[in-house]
């Protein structure tokens, strides 16, 4: 059965995936000063496709240097990087994989260390626990809108340029285009927000603008939320109607998640199997467009399970990825079985309650150093080793939320 993982997924273009394992977006924080990609990144996807994946999909990177989601985006706004660019897709290529680019715009969900005024599609602050962090945003206008969505275009050809495989549009945890889809963030008047149709208007506009710039081949994904899991916010039934209309419009691969920094179910909990399998196994009544299920994936089994009985077409393994590169070829030689994703603990469970997020991203991201710098990581479940490390490379600057 495990084989199943192995058998390669032709995507409706024609694009040919090796296998169904997938390294999904983690935000490597390994841009430099002027946001470029360094060799860091070079390191770490040659790392990653050795280790057997079929698709690798890079962290977030930004459209616009003026709104990032944290310290150290890498930024795409025109082909001034391309040669550094080009390592990179080159080393992403390696051993049949394919390396996408995530393209991102972070709008309220931009740091206040980062950001005095974000923007949005409203001026609707952030609420809970993570909003003492984020400045209030100003609504965009329609003009600044169009502009957003010619950035992602821009972008993208210059990730087609460089020898990527594909980009994707990060439309959730509640970033710039998923703060479109619900209607909590989204209380605009004019034609994109309010119904439904309005309020996806900005993702389809950003899915066109691209496919106009790199042509029906190049594989462009989506990411989107299952729902926000708020009252009153963006629902399961939105979602499926938005994934099955860009669909409809040529969307090459569905990746489903959920969460944003309002509720923080992106990093879910140990103790089901994948977060949002019975919404993935909906989304797919129907739909020709594969699905990437990402979110809470730990054993073998389980995702063999998820392929076979339909509910995904592709597993998508972020923090086991960090954790276990080679997860895929060892699952190919039976040395891999399951992956223990406890979350790390201080010992101090008010502590552990207050930082828990921090912990946890911290915790990747020194995973990813590592593996950049050639070394093995390094498992534990003392949460000071990471809570050290982040504060030795980012000091005190990263308890501030960078995202769900
Ligand atoms: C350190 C870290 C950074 C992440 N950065 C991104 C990102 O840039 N874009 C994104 O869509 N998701 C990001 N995620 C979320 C993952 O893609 C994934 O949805 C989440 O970790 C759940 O999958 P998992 O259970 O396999 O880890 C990040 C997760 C972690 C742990």
């Amino acid at each position: 059965m495990t084989n199943l993982l192995f058998q390669p997924l032709e995507l409706p273009n024609g694009t040919v995936l090796k296998n169904r394992f997938v390294k999904p977006a983690m935000s490597e924080v390994m841009g430099d000063a002027q946001f470029r990609p360094t060799e860091a990144l070079n390191h770490l996807y040659q790392r990653w496709a050795a280790g057997g994946s079929g698709l690798l999909i890079t962290g977030n990177v930004m459209v616009d240097a003026t709104a990032l989601g944290e310290k150290g985006n890498v930024v795409i706004e025109d082909d001034r990087d391309l040669p550094r660019l080009r390592n990179w897709a080159a080393a992403g290529s390696r051993n049949g994989a394919q390396t996408w680019v995530q393209l991102n715009h972070p709008g309220r969900q931009s740091p206040k260390h980062l950001s005095a005024q974000p923007v949005a599609p409203s001026a609707v602050p952030l609420t809970g626990d993570n909003a003492f962090a984020f400045n209030p945003p100003r609504a965009l206008t329609v003009a600044e809108i169009h502009a957003i969505v010619q950035r992602f275009a821009t972008a993208a050809a210059v990730v087609q340029a460089a020898g990527f495989g594909g980009v994707e549009i990060h439309a959730a945890h509640g970033y710039l285009l998923s703060q479109f889809l619900s209607p909590l963030a989204n209380v605009r008047t004019d034609q994109y927000g309010g119904a439904l149709a309005n309020r996806m208007r900005v993702i389809e506009e950003v899915y066109h603008a691209i496919r106009a710039k790199v042509g029906p081949a190049f594989p462009i994904g989506l990411k989107i939320n299952s729902a926000d899991f708020r009252d009153g916010g963006f629902s399961e039934a939105d979602s499926l109607q938005v994934i099955h209309r860009m669909a409809d419009l040529g969307v090459d691969l569905i990746e489903v998640s959920g969460g944003n920094y309002e509720n923080t179910m992106v990093q879910g909990s140990n103790r089901g199997g994948a977060f949002f399998i019975d919404y993935a196994a909906k989304a797919k009544r129907g739909l020709t467009t594969p699905i990437l299920l990402t979110g809470g994936f730990r054993s073998l089994d389980g995702m063999t399970r998820a392929v076979a009985n339909g509910e995904t077409d592709l597993v998508g393994l972020a923090r086991a990825s960090a954790l276990i590169p080679d997860l895929p070829h060892r699952a190919a030689i039976g040395q891999f079985d399951a992956i223990d994703l406890t979350r790390l603990s201080t010992g101090i469970r008010a502590l552990d309650r207050r930082v828990g997020s921090y912990i946890g991203l911290s915790y990747y991201e020194m995973q990813m150093a590592r593996l950049a710098q050639g070394k093995a990581v390094r498992v534990t479940r003392n949460a000071w080793i990471p809570l050290g490390y982040a504060l030795r490379t980012q000091g005190p600057s990263f308890l501030t939320p960078r995202r769900a």
